[in-house]
């Protein structure tokens, strides 16, 4: 039987990504209103991360919790991953056991090969190419705020990286605009603006991206696994800080999002992300809503 991975947004139709937002809405409702639910009971989710997290791991231990299973984390370098026992192997074996394996890892291909192996649902929590759990948390957020969102334009400043990556695929599935403006050098990948032309369009500099934007969108300039780059990117990002100059350029009522973590003072300000038209609290909040959505559709 073929198995429902969940890699990148295209994994999913577009009518079932929109189920699952609106279904995350409800559950979100129905669990602050005291419901409990309980679909997974006795189901388990395997989590490698390769890399640190706060809110993927929180948020998918609880949502596993909440909806009466449980969650393993993997610490790659406490596993015999460590001493090199291949990836095809590790999942046929961690996948024999568990009900779910939700990988955080450098490259894309890693977590193909994985998934590949694997014979149940695979998540991809994040890797260097994609971070579609990220967008399901934004999309509910936009849902919850603004309703319908097609047709509304959000504007990425910043790095061409993995969320940005996501959210082209989002702005393409679900119709809106993304205007998108990088430091030369820190464009997005060819392959992924390639699929994604229809609904992006390029921008030389931050604040004609963001005139008259609905949504205002940023993530830190040196992603994990960049670090040794952070003084070089430091300089050649500068103008693409998220202060309230440039937030002043987007609509009176944008919004301001980032995945988090932020390195405040760099990509955005304090005053932004501490400001009224921010959101980034409730972007975190919503990836437990979300996956909750995610793990119920994959796992029941
Ligand atoms: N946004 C996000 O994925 O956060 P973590 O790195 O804390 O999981
Ligand atoms: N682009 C960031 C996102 C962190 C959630 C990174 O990959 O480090």
């Amino acid at each position: 039987m073929l198995v429902q991975h969940f890699l990148t947004l295209d994994d999913l139709p577009p009518e079932q990504l929109q189920q699952l937002i609106d279904r995350a809405l409800h559950l979100k409702q129905s669990t602050c209103a005291g419901a409990i639910y309980e679909p997974l009971k006795n189901k388990t989710l395997a989590m490698i991360f390769s890399k640190s997290s706060t809110r993927t791991r929180v948020s998918f231990e609880v949502a596993m919790r909440q909806l009466g299973g449980g969650a393993i984390i993997l610490n790659p370098g406490d596993t015999q991953m460590r001493r090199g026992e291949p990836i095809e192997d590790s999942a046929r074996v961690i996948s024999s056991m568990v009900d779910s394996v939700v990988i955080r890892t450098d490259a894309h291909q890693q977590l193909q090969r994985f998934a590949e192996y694997s014979s149940v649902p695979v998540i991809n929590g994040l890797t260097d190419d994609y971070h579609p759990c990220q967008l399901l948390a934004d999309l509910l957020t936009l849902r919850e705020l603004r309703g319908d969102f097609s047709g509304c334009t959000a504007a990425w400043v910043g790095d061409g990286n993995n969320v940005c990556h996501s959210w082209m695929n989002a702005a393409r599935i679900f119709n809106f605009k993304l205007n998108i403006a990088t430091p030369a050098g820190y464009a997005p990948n060819a392959s992924v603006i390639k699929s994604n032309k229809q609904a992006i369009k390029f921008f030389d500099d931050a604040q004609s991206a963001v005139d008259n934007a609905d949504v205002v969108i940023t993530d830190t300039w040196a992603s994990m696994g960049q670090e040794d780059q952070k003084d070089r990117r430091l300089s050649q990002f500068e103008s693409y800080r998220v202060d309230q100059s440039l937030m002043a350029m987007a609509s009176d009522d944008a919004l301001f999002m980032h995945c988090l973590p932020a390195y405040r003072g760099m990509e955005v300000s304090d005053s932004v992300i501490d400001g009224k038209q921010s959101v980034v609290f409730l972007e975190a909040e919503n990836r437990l809503h979300a996956q909750k959505a995610l793990l119920e559709l994959l796992l029941s």
